[in-house]
């Protein structure tokens, strides 16, 4: 759904020529119902409180209590030790604490050129960025070793912005700067030239065979992407997009637009498949495109943004199905989503709910941009519902998320989490429910503070009626524009 504001701005210029047509052809006297202008005004559309905190992380909106974050937070410092915990952390954090310095920001913010006085510096990302460094085996390919090929690159992004905001002569995690320089570039190269591809040209998400994951596409196409956007490389920024496409073709459930989670029917492959419609793939898949979606239409250069004018047009269409699809599958415990989308046998899995919700808010953002397709209204009114299922009440003060998938299994439910951090906890769901407050509170700012609304059912408990009174963002516009209406043609 596009803002509030400016729907509502281009209907206003379709003012005159409605209200003459509706008075030649009507004529004021036969004129419907009047629309109830006070009643749209008076609609929920909460006036907004401060929070209590005035943290500038949460919006005024944000049902995220401060405990929950300082608990998410911390726990994701103890337990985000994986390479795309890691990566997935660090996006989160930038995201939430330094969203100047995420592509999901507008052009004209200094995403795109960071520099060693970058305001506030983003201090906790670069003090893991530090210890990757720092522990680097000396000439390793990739940042983190893994099995993985993929996963490594999810911290790329933030070793890039690093660099940049290194200072000639610095040194991060006892590192020169072309040290640093040379570690992304070693890891670049491995993806592009050390790994196992199909023959028509996706990078294998594993070492050793060929296999595609839908992991990967939060992991490598927003590396490339960001790193060919603050390099001025449009053959990075062509790659992120080129496999984008590649996966789609090799992933995609024809029957539902969803994303099945792994395939290796290719010559060379091997390791494993998964034909499931996994809830967090298809999130991974979403949020990933997103990021490259963000670094083509929010770049500074008007030039760059032209150039991928296309690519952005279907990214955003590929998101839109993804989202769309997903929020269309059945309903599972506490209102939220099945870990296999489709399946009602598998259990309600929190992890990938939030990874899909945020997605979805991003998408409805950035659509304010030329050519790019919105999320759907239902959609976007299935994610409010997902972040109400989601926060507070799936959230410990202590960071823990549950239900949740077993990130280390992804068919099994996480046993044996507690409230209190001292059992298992998934750190990536952690990471997700940060990801979906930073996206819904820019949302919110960008929609003028104004609330989602939800018509969905079950927002909070299992299974609830539509909550009393409750309208769409779109339908509020809709009304107050028809109230503006009525009252032009009653002057
Ligand atoms: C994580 O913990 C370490 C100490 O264990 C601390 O130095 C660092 O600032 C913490 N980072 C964040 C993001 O809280
Ligand atoms: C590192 O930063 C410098 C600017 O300080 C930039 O010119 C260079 O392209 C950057 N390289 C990488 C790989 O980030
Ligand atoms: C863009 O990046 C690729 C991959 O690192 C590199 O091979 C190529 O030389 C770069 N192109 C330019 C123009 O810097
Ligand atoms: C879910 O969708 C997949 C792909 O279309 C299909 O193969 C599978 O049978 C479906 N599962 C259920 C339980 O409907």
């Amino acid at each position: 759904m596009r803002p509030c504001a400016e729907r509502g701005s281009a209907l206003l210029l379709l003012l005159p020529v409605v209200v003459l047509a509706a008075l030649s052809s009507l004529g004021v006297a036969a004129l419907p119902q009047r629309p109830p202008l006070h009643a749209a005004l008076d609609a929920p559309h909460r006036t907004l409180s401060k929070r209590a905190s005035d943290d500038p992380r949460l919006s005024d909106v944000s049902r995220l209590e401060d405990d929950q974050l300082e608990g998410l937070l911390t726990l994701l410092n103890r337990t985000a030790t994986k390479s795309w915990e890691i990566g997935t952390h660090l996006t989160a954090l930038v995201e939430l604490s330094y969203p100047d310095l995420s592509p999901f920001s507008s052009s004209s913010s200094s995403w795109a050129r960071p520099s060693p006085d970058v305001s506030p510096p983003p201090t906790e990302v670069l003090a893991a960025v530090a210890s990757i460094l720092a522990s680097q085996p000396a000439g390793q390919a990739q940042l983190v070793p893994d099995g993985s090929a993929a996963d490594p690159a999810s911290v790329g992004p933030y070793v890039v912005l690093a660099n940049f905001t290194l200072a000639e002569g610095e040194q991060i995690g006892g590192k020169s700067k072309d040290e640093v320089v040379s570690a992304v570039e070693r890891q670049v190269e491995v993806l592009l030239r050390g790994t196992p591809r199909t023959q028509d040209g996706a990078i294998s998400h594993r070492t050793e065979d060929v296999e595609l994951w839908s992991d990967f596409m939060y992991m490598v196409p927003p590396f490339f992407a960001y790193l060919g956007a603050l390099t001025s490389n449009t053959s990075l920024l062509t790659a992120a997009y080129t496999q984008c496409e590649l996966y789609r073709s090799h992933l995609r459930d024809e029957r539902t637009g969803l994303w099945r989670h792994i395939n290796n029917q290719f010559e060379g492959g091997g390791g494993m498949a998964d034909d499931g419609l996994w809830a967090t793939g298809n999130g991974w898949a979403a949020a990933g495109m997103a990021r490259v979606l963000a670094t083509y239409v929010n770049h500074p250069d008007s030039d760059v943004v032209a150039e991928f004018a296309s690519q952005s047009s279907e990214l955003s269409r590929w998101i839109a199905e993804i989202v769309n699809a997903a929020w269309a599958q059945p309903r599972a415990k506490y209102g939220l989503r099945y870990n296999y989308l489709n399946d009602t046998s598998s259990f309600a899995d929190a992890s990938g709910t939030a990874l899909l919700a945020a997605a979805t808010f991003r998408l409805s953002v950035l659509s304010i941009a030329d050519s790019v397709t919105a999320p759907s209204t239902d959609a976007l009114d299935a994610a409010e519902g997902a972040y109400r299922a989601v926060v507070p009440s799936r959230v410990s003060s202590a960071g823990v998320v549950s239900p949740v998938v077993d990130p280390m299994s992804f068919s099994d439910p996480l046993d044996d989490a507690r409230a209190d951090g001292s059992g298992q906890s998934s750190p990536e769901a952690a990471a997700f429910v940060l990801l979906l407050e930073a996206a819904r509170r820019d949302w919110v700012e960008s929609n003028g503070g104004v609330e989602p609304q939800t018509t969905a059912q079950g927002d909070s408990g299992s299974g609830g009626g539509p909550s009393a009174g409750a309208r769409s963002a779109g339908a509020l516009c809709a009304a107050v524009v028809a109230g503006l209406l009525a009252v032009g043609l009653v002057a």
